[in-house]
């Protein structure tokens, strides 16, 4: 199947005026969230969800929400040198689907990268590190393919616990930025 361009996908914040009947991914409990409960746990501050847009219909959707990771969960290469806490600040994927008749084209990755680029924007005004989630089974793959690691203690679990460290993709981007006086 051929990739949709990333110039033909956009994201929206979830109002209470989107039609999300259409919206069909191969989890119906994905499904099911985003129809029945996602703009509910938004009223009540619980989650934020995005919907993501393909030729005027929903393509996918991306729920957050905030989340501690286990100090002890993470490499040690990820792991800062005496961090006084046992837990890490966090954001959690705690929902992400693309509609069936639209997999394997990129707009999971489009995602992806969506929640990726909103983590970073919160951490210029809270403290936040990584991004974790709880994986499908099927879907640790994709996450892999991203660059989470998998938290070796939930390797075996119902739904596999994964994060990625944002530290060195911040570092670059303020490597890039300071780089910048330099130029003509
Ligand atoms: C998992 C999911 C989000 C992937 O979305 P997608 O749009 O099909 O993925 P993309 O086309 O952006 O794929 C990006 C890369 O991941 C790979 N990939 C995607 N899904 C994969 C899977 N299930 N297993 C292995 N690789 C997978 C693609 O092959 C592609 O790799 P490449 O760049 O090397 O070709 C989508 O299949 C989905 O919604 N599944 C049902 C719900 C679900 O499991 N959500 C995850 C909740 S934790």
């Amino acid at each position: 199947m051929e990739q949709i361009h990333y110039d033909e996908l956009w994201i929206e914040p979830l109002t209470k005026r989107h039609e999300l009947i259409s919206f069909d991914s191969n989890n119906s409990e994905l499904n099911d969230f985003l129809k029945n409960d996602a703009f509910g746990d938004q009223e009540n501050m619980t989650s934020r969800t995005y919907l993501c847009f393909w030729d005027k219909s929903i393509a996918g959707y991306l729920t957050l929400v905030a989340d501690t990771l286990e100090v002890e969960a993470v490499d040690k290469s990820d792991k800062i040198d005496g961090y006084p806490y046992r837990k890490y600040p966090a954001i959690k994927i705690a929902r992400l689907a693309v509609d069936r008749r639209l997999e394997k084209r990129g707009v999971g990755r489009y995602i992806l990268l969506a929640a990726i680029g909103k983590a970073i924007s919160v951490s210029n005004d809270i403290g936040c590190r990584y991004i974790t989630v709880d994986s499908k089974p099927e879907s640790t793959v994709f996450y892999d393919k991203h660059n989470f690691k998998m938290v070796e203690k939930y390797r075996h679990s119902e739904f596999p616990k994964m994060y990625l460290n944002m530290y060195p993709i911040v570092a670059t981007m303020r490597t890039k930025e300071s780089l910048k006086q330099f130029e003509n």
